[in-house]
């Protein structure tokens, strides 16, 4: 089975001749692998996220469940790919959450009826079917970056990208996600600043630095002596 997700010397700057954000990444994430990815404000997790995700142009190679991701196919890895941005807003596009959720399948031709019963049922999951009727502006922040979880979630991709999912999340819900997303089957890559949630659903960690990968462990205390590191720069 080929690798969930494969990046090989990724760089990307947001203007040419502008100093690169990322600088070189190279990182394999196999089916199911749970990988959380740390680093200080800039160091480049959103960056990196969103070009796996095809939002953002870049130099290297990105290789989704083995679909090479360039302009024709961008839309092929997607299809593989539930993606959460850390402002939910920009990704509730519907005005009911119901019809939100059960979008991702019905682009995917899922008759209507079927798309909203697995929505419904993803919801529940989450703890928010209670919300099915509700328009998305109407709920709290951290009500919509549930309901944009249930949107990420609902196809069931092998791929997830979660950017700081635990941002609006208050103590309960924050267990809640972590169960959530531990029984998930599917690779994940999870940029956040939350070590303590990171431990609890990943088994592998990633620091970012300026851009470059610092260090790649399964044992979460080396990533807090690389944090200890940063800190005495201050
Ligand atoms: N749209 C943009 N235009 C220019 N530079 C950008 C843009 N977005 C991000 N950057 C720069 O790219 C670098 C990496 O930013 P990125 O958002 O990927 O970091 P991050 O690790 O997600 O940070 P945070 O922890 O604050 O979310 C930073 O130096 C940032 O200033
Ligand atoms: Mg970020």
């Amino acid at each position: 089975m080929s690798a969930a997700l494969a990046i090989h010397d990724l760089r990307v700057a947001y203007r040419a001749g502008d100093p690169e954000v990322l600088r070189g990444i190279s990182l394999t994430l196999e089916p199911g692998e749970h990988c959380a990815l740390l680093g200080l404000n800039g160091s480049g997790k959103t960056t990196l996220l969103r070009a796996v995700a095809g939002l953002q142009p870049f130099n290297g190679t990105i290789t989704v469940c083995g679909i090479a991701l360039q302009r024709e196919t961008v839309r092929d890895v997607r299809d593989r790919i539930g993606f959460l941005f850390s402002t939910p807003d920009d990704q509730l596009l519907f005005p009911q959450v119901l019809t939100d959720v059960s979008f991702a399948l019905e682009r995917a031709g899922r008759p209507q009826a079927e798309a909203r019963e697995a929505a419904l049922q993803t919801l529940e999951a989450l703890g928010i079917a209670a919300y099915a009727e509700r328009a998305p502006h109407t709920l709290s922040q951290g009500q919509r970056q549930r309901v944009a979880l249930a949107g990420a979630l609902v196809a069931q991709p092998p791929l997830l990208l979660l950017d700081e999912p635990t941002a609006s999340l208050d103590p309960v819900g924050r267990d809640e996600l972590a169960q959530v997303l531990t029984r998930q089957p599917a690779a994940l890559l999870l940029a956040t600043h939350d070590l303590a949630f990171a431990r609890q659903v990943a088994r592998r960690f990633i620091m970012l630095e300026d851009g470059k990968i610092t260090a790649d462990t399964d044992a979460p205390a080396h990533i807090e002596a690389a944090f200890a590191r940063e800190r005495r720069v201050f």
